[in-house]
């Protein structure tokens, strides 16, 4: 009969199983010190070998012969235990018993000696399903249980254990396996079970299963199964990598803001029995690759894709923001969590897909941030002019100065001519000597990775270079207390040396009182695009 190569390999010592070396030497010292705990909690994400230890451990402490505390599997009892002839190892799926009565039973029969090994060892997995009274009723025997007796817990979702619990086990926690580590046993178990596999497509594998054993042992059967030669492209087939050409689509005309190509293609995709809840996590996993491509120099590591999707990723990160790209992630994240209790989940997505198009009917503030970058670009390639206010010329009294600072106070000295606009700031320049600058968006991403809170302040602000001063304009009146703190004033020069490659000090650009008329370009700018 044919077994997953799932279980036919699962580890049977300690010394194959993977990745958790930090577990396994403190588990095989106890048990070749004789030092078994009478509690283990074992914890982390799912097929990372939390059971296979458990039962390792159960057959290592009742082993006749241990080797370096594991197990013989060669001894009458290590044969029994794996044949079930031997019942003294008791695995019990807490998912379907975990009620108080289930508890109390256990209770009982742990009185009783066990018939052929030194200790009876119950291993409870998912543990945190218990009931409470479940849990409340294993709390004095999880304590002092008799000497015959020991407990392996185990859960992917320790935060639900009571800290009762918790505090009467030895804890030990499962790391997720590396994407290397798991290339290698997947190219180990190939070879035992001559199944011809590339090392590309291995660590394709690796990299879908996400740090879960079981998942890429399970990819592998299932891609064998398909073809008697494992290639990166039957993987991504298997996996159902390949065939995603419709959310590059779909991301394309979102960020050409073109809703009724999106529109025809949620009809499409609806029509062809697609679901809804699915595109909307598919999309946010592709918008996702687009923001770790953007931020991260490696971004191979924490992405699942062919090659060939990689570089169009690539394409379309270069022709896109981050603030754009947060704003999709966040309107979509919107849109997965409304799916859920929706009734008409196509328009659901539809309305998302429209505000996708259209950020500017949203009042997020990344969807903000996004506008006020179209509106720089649009500066930058000279498709919309601003010319200097008229009222401006007339009175020059009422020219703005820099306020606070997070240095010295720069009225003091005297004011400095004007710097020669650099190519990303000479796009507008008012009537004064104040530049506006461009680089601000630029400047507000990455604050939003170094100081969140800050940017959540700034919001909708701009700024002007005044000789050796960039000066702030903000309307929120917390933003002076803000950059008097120095963390925040520090990661402000701090990005804009990033962008600009120049040292500034600060300083905040104040409207004169009762000077309604705005002296902001970018703000005229905004009015003037809302009024078209
Ligand atoms: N660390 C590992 N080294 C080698 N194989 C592993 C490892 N972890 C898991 N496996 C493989 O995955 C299978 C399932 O592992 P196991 O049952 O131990 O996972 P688990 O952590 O208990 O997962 P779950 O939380 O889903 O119960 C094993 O039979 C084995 O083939
Ligand atoms: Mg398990
Ligand atoms: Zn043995």
């Amino acid at each position: 009969m044919y077994r997953v190569l799932y279980r036919k390999w699962r580890p049977q010592t300690f010394a194959d199983v993977v990745g958790q070396e930090h577990i396994t030497s403190t588990l095989a010292h106890e048990v070749e010190s004789g030092k078994v705990s009478h509690a283990y909690l074992f914890t982390g994400s799912r097929g990372t070998g939390k059971t296979t230890c458990a039962k390792i451990l159960a057959k290592a402490a009742n082993c006749l012969n241990p080797v370096d505390g594991n197990p013989c599997n060669e001894c009458a009892v290590c044969k029994g235990l794996d044949d079930g002839s031997i019942l003294d190892v008791v695995e019990i799926d807490a998912a379907s018993n975990n009620s108080v009565e289930n508890i109390r039973d256990l209770r009982d029969e742990v009185n009783y000696t066990p018939v052929h090994t030194k200790y009876r060892v119950y291993i409870i997995d998912e543990v945190h399903m218990l009931s409470i009274g479940a849990f409340n009723a294993l709390l004095k025997t999880l304590e002092e249980p008799p000497a015959h007796v020991k407990f392996i817990l185990a859960t992917t979702e320790v935060h639900k254990l009571p800290a009762t619990i918790l505090s009467r086990c030895q804890r030990f926690d499962f790391h997720r396996i590396t994407p290397e580590n798991i290339t290698s046993r997947l190219m180990y178990v190939a070879a035992e079970e001559n199944i011809k596999v590339d090392e590309d497509a291995a660590l394709l594998i690796a990299r879908i299963a996400d740090g879960a054993m079981r998942d890429a042992l399970s990819i592998l059967d299932r891609c064998s199964g398909i073809s008697d030669h494992v290639t990166s492209d039957v993987v991504s087939n298997a996996a159902g990598l390949a065939g995603k050409d419709y959310l590059f689509e779909f991301a394309d005309n979102i960020s050409q803001n073109n809703p009724s190509e999106v529109l025809s293609l949620i009809s499409k995709l609806h029509g062809d029995s697609c679901d809804m809840e699915r595109l909307c996590s598919e999309l946010i996993n592709h918008f996702r690759n687009i923001m770790i491509i953007k931020t991260v120099r490696n971004p191979q590591q924490l992405i699942v894709c062919t090659d060939i999707d990689l570089e169009l990723y690539k394409k379309q990160a270069e022709k896109t923001t981050l603030f754009k790209i947060l704003y999709y992630i966040t309107t979509l994240e919107e849109c997965a969590t409304l799916l859920k209790n929706s009734t008409n989940k196509r328009t659901q997505m539809e309305m998302c897909a429209v505000k996708l198009c259209i950020p500017d009917i949203s009042g997020d503030i990344s969807a903000i941030m996004a506008r006020v970058e179209r509106l720089e670009s649009a500066l930058k390639d000279g498709k919309v002019t601003v010319s200097a206010p008229v009222e401006k010329q007339e009175a020059p009294a009422v020219r703005e100065k820099p306020e606070v600072k997070a240095e010295s106070e720069p009225e003091e000295r005297p004011a400095p001519p004007p710097p020669p606009p650099t190519p990303a700031q000479q796009t507008v320049v008012s009537a004064d000597e104040d530049v506006l600058f461009t680089g601000w968006g630029e400047v507000l991403e990455k604050l939003n990775v170094t100081d969140k809170p800050l940017l959540g302040i700034l919001g909708v602000s701009s700024a002007y270079i005044r000789g050796e001063f960039l000066l702030i304009k903000c309307d929120n009146p917390i933003f002076s207390q803000f950059i008097r703190q120095d963390n925040h004033a520090k990661a402000i020069k701090i990005a804009v040396y990033e962008v600009t490659g120049k040292k500034y000090r600060l300083g905040i650009y104040k409207s004169e009182e009762g000077n309604t008329k705005t002296n902001d370009p970018l703000a005229d700018l905004v009015n003037k695009i809302n009024n078209l």
